[in-house]
């Protein structure tokens, strides 16, 4: 489940960051040039199999900045399908793959004005038991969960580009899989 300090932890003012500061800090930080949409479905390829239940990637960046084709890319590497149907969920809001390691679920939250209405779309369960991808996450406010991998994509006259951001944990697991 998402956020939350331990209750015991919480009666207590003098140590109720302590689960915060628990949290493994914001410490791996890389930016990849992705100069066409080969390069962005070779990085999809190197991240899939990496993946697994409980994962949440938060693919972030304005209108036409390369996430639904990075999920696409993603999706199909994952599901060993190149001809894959992935459409975007702008109108769906949410869809769903069956993959190897479980399922994959591709939000796009740009339609919600609030982000509890994620959670009617199951995104609690998601985020505890599949691969989850949310496009525009901003739209969670506060219910962005922690131990997430950001994905900030961007377009711009010099191409396209994405910058990660994660915990530890998520430095040592992409250690060597980035190119
Ligand atoms: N690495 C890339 N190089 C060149 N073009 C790209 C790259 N990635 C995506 N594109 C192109 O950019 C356009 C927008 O891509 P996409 O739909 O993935 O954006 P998006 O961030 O999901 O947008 P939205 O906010 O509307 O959902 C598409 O035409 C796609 O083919
Ligand atoms: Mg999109």
């Amino acid at each position: 489940m998402t956020g939350g300090a331990a209750p015991g932890l919480a009666a207590s003012p003098g140590v109720a960051n302590v689960a915060a500061m628990s949290v493994p800090p914001a410490i791996f930080a890389a930016r990849l040039d992705l100069p066409d949409e080969g390069a962005t479905a070779a990085l999809a390829a190197r991240l899939a199999p990496l993946l697994r239940r409980g994962d949440v990637l938060l693919l972030s960046g304005p209108v036409g900045a390369g996430k639904t084709s990075f999920a696409r890319a993603l999706i199909r590497a994952a599901t060993g399908n190149p001809r894959e149907d992935v459409p975007s969920p702008t109108f769906t809001l949410v869809q769903t793959y069956p993959v190897p390691a479980g399922e994959i679920w591709h939000f796009d939250l740009y339609r919600l004005h609030d982000g509890r209405e994620a959670l009617e779309l199951g995104l609690d369960d998601a985020m505890e038991q599949a691969i989850t991808l949310v496009e525009w996450p901003e739209r969670l406010g506060d219910l962005v969960p922690q131990g997430a991998l950001s994905l900030a994509f961007a377009a711009g006259e010099a191409g396209h580009a994405v910058t990660l951001d994660g915990d530890g944990a998520w430095a040592a697991r992409l250690e060597g899989h980035l190119g």
